[in-house]
């Protein structure tokens, strides 16, 4: 028997849970509390929080293209164009993710880091409004995209 799609795709959800969920629990949760500290609490939080966070992001990222594309060229759902309309829909938006999130990375959050490194808080506070921008952004195409790919594989549309 072989074992490789479904563990691929067991692993392809594993990813996307962590990547998704961190997001509605960093956008979500923690930033309407995060708002009631003073703007230097809140930049020493989120210099704290984040790097732990993308470091998941960036092994969720790898992890996701590894089995989704593995699934599809290894022929599991017949090639690149394989799988029904759900899979072209999940990689549009699946690759819109990460490039908002590698801008975000090489983006704001240098500079995020840079402002906090000199102790300019209204600059660091400035970056941090920007990365929410595109995690806000992220979390709707996240959700979108679990959806998307949890209901497509059953429909098999
Ligand atoms: C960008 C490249 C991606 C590719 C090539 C890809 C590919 C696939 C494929 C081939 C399937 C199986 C579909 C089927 O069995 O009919 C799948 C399922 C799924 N994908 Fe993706 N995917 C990608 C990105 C993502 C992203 C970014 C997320 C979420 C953040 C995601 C979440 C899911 C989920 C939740 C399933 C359903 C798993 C299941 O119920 O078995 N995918 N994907």
């Amino acid at each position: 028997m072989d074992y490789s799609y479904g563990l691929s795709m067991g692993l392809h959800t594993l990813a996307s849970v962590v990547w998704v969920g961190g997001m509605f629990f960093a956008h979500v949760i923690l930033r309407p509390v995060a708002t009631e500290l003073t703007p230097v609490e809140r930049m020493v939080l989120w210099r704290k929080v984040l790097p732990r966070f993308f470091a998941w992001v960036w092994l969720s990222i790898v992890m996701l293209l590894l089995t989704g594309y593995g699934v599809l060229l290894l022929g599991y759902r017949g090639g690149l164009g394989g799988g029904g309309s759900h899979v072209d829909i999940m990689q549009v938006t699946g690759l819109i993710m990460v490039g908002l999130y590698v801008q975000l990375f090489f983006g704001p959050w240098q500079g995020f880091k840079r402002a906090a490194a000199a102790g300019e808080i209204e600059r660091a506070v400035d970056y941090l409004a920007r990365m929410r921008h595109i995690v806000a952004t992220n979390l709707i195409l996240g959700l979108v995209t679990i959806f998307v790919g949890a209901v497509g594989s059953l429909l098999g549309t």
